[in-house]
């Protein structure tokens, strides 16, 4: 994923307008036109503004700019629709494209950051090392403005840095980073613990590491030399900080790569992006990949990079074929034509709270969804 690029945008200021430094982790495209928004200013037309396509840029306490921002996503919830009579995987489509759009107007609240990842507003957090993590030294000179939405999910992934995510599979907490998946469903960390290890060993690699999780339960469960690679910047600091803390240095070597690097392993570990679709920025990148590049990609090295007798363990829900984005068949076909075949498979129901979200029109999806940890061999292999 393409780190975001900065761009500038004329803003309108009491003083008059000026130039700032345009932040947006979806890639939005800069509002082309923003006002200026003062506590004074009605829910209602804070809503139609956006609404129009308006950008509002905040000039006042910070917390009545997160009560306009909530009243702004209200109004938005209540004109969703949930395209009931338009059949699968257009309905899904439609759905997600609302959601795009809701929350592209919703981000058209701004908060504006001064050089330093200063935030000049009465009762605004303190959100220097936050956005320090988040951007590190791109924006740290420049005065710039951002979606709210975008600034609140920074702080909270700040929060949860600071305090850490338990594991109950690893038995202590991993410290996950803005923009960088985070394990907040247990159950397919469960099957990489339950799952059969090749008779021989010795050797591993998780492909995507993300904060780094897989490749420590993998050393949790003994196997010496693990690699842990991803192609995203952020998730490697994010994995090299989380196997620092574990004092795992010795046993997992975190490595920049597309997909897997030279060399060969006893045992590959996989979990990509489970639904096919372009993803907006690195934020859904973890979930949405066009055309399923990173699991095609990943299974067609497999082969080339297992010992052999080695296993690939590919972690997959099935929310895309529940979804009629892909059929079981497909995948079927993309592990034989790999030169793979499966000799077991793990099943787990997920449970988060999206499952019973009453508002949510996919959750009927979601119940029924399986997350599978698939165990394969080279088709070669006796
Ligand atoms: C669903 S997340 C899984 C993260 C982690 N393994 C876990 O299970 O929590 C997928 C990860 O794959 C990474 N990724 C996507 N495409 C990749 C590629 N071509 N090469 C390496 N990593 C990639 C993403 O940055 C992301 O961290």
């Amino acid at each position: 994923m393409e780190p975001t690029r900065t761009q500038d945008i004329e803003v309108p200021l009491a003083k008059g307008n000026r130039c700032l430094a345009w932040q947006s982790a979806h890639n939005w495209k800069p509002p082309g036109k923003i006002e200026l928004a003062s506590p004074s200013i009605a829910a209602d037309r804070a809503y139609q503004a956006v609404s129009q396509g308006t950008a509002l840029l905040w000039q006042g306490d910070y917390h009545q700019a997160r009560q306009i921002l909530a009243a702004i996503k209200r109004r938005l919830d209540k004109k969703s629709q949930s395209f009931e009579s338009t059949e699968l995987p257009d309905r899904f489509h439609r759905i997600r494209l609302q959601r795009s759009q809701a929350a592209r107007q919703a981000g058209l609240l701004l908060i504006a950051v001064q050089s330093g990842y200063a935030i000049d507003l009465a009762r605004a957090p303190a959100a220097r090392e936050a956005l320090e993590m988040a951007y590190g030294d791109r924006l740290r000179d420049k005065d710039f403005v951002m979606p709210l939405t975008e600034l609140a999910g920074v702080l909270s992934a700040y929060e949860w840095h600071c305090k850490g995510l338990p594991v109950k599979a690893l038995g202590h907490s991993i410290y996950p980073r803005w923009g960088v998946f985070a394990p907040t469903r247990h159950e397919y960390l469960d099957l990489v613990m339950q799952a059969e290890l090749p008779q021989q060993c010795k050797t591993a690699i998780d492909v995507g590491t993300g904060t780094g999780i897989l490749a420590m339960l993998l050393a949790k469960r003994g196997i010496d030399r693990v690699v842990a690679t991803d192609n995203h910047p952020a998730a490697l600091a994010c994995a090299t900080d989380n196997v620092m803390r574990a004092k795992l240095s010795e046993t997992i070597k975190v490595l920049h790569a597309e997909l897997i690097p030279d060399g060969t392993f006893d045992l590959i570990v996989c979990n990509p992006p489970w639904l096919p679709g372009a993803a907006s920025g690195p934020l859904e990148a973890a979930v949405y990949d066009p055309q399923h590049r990173m699991l095609r990609g990943f299974l067609g090295q497999v082969a080339s990079k297992l010992t052999p007798t080695g296993q690939a363990w590919l972690i997959l829900s099935d929310l895309a074929e529940h979804l009629k984005l892909r059929s079981h068949a497909e995948l079927l076909a993309w592990i034989d034509q790999a030169s793979l075949k499966v000799i077991n498979r793990l099943d787990a129901k997920p449970a988060h709270r999206k499952l019973t979200d009453a508002s949510d029109p996919l959750a009927k999806y979601r119940r029924a969804e399986t997350t599978s940890l698939w165990q394969l061999q080279l088709s070669s292999s006796a």
